[in-house]
């Protein structure tokens, strides 16, 4: 494996989250894992992300835009056709890189919601 990518994580179980909704995200040699998140099928073809996570050693060091450019060509693999999340308000980290991969604000709150509408590519 010679890029950053996502590993199904289905040998993690804990309930009454659904494992395979898990992808665990590995660096570019396939021997740490950085972090994690869950991607769980929504109605119309979407996904709801959850659990953005890159774990706290490896913070600041641009994996997380790493890890959704990883989730957004999965989400292309599958043929996903959108992509939604919650995030607080104050969470400046995360939604940079949300609003950097064009997630828009479709509600603007304390916790926000955004969206990606993906089209063929
Ligand atoms: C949010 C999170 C995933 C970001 O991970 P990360 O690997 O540190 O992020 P990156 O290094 O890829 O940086 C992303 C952007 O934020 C900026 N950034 C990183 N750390 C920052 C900090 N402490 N303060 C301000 N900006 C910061 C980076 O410069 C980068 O911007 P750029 O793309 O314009 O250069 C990570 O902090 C995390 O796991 N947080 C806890 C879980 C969480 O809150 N998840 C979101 C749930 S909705």
């Amino acid at each position: 494996m010679s890029k950053p990518h996502l590993v199904s994580a289905e040998r993690v179980k804990y309930p009454p989250r659904n494992p395979k909704d898990i992808y665990e995200f590995f660096d570019s040699t396939g021997m740490k894992q950085l972090g994690k998140v869950r991607l769980v099928p929504a109605g119309m073809g979407g996904w709801y992300l959850a659990d953005f996570m890159i774990y706290k050693k490896y913070r600041g060091n641009g994996y997380a835009n790493e890890m959704m450019d990883c989730v957004l060509k999965l989400a292309r693999k599958k043929k996903r056709k959108s992509i939604f999340l919650w995030v607080a308000a104050t969470n400046t980290t995360a939604i940079k890189v949300y609003e950097k991969y064009g997630f828009s604000r479709i509600v603007d709150d304390k916790v926000c919601m955004y969206i990606l509408l993906l089209g063929p590519k």
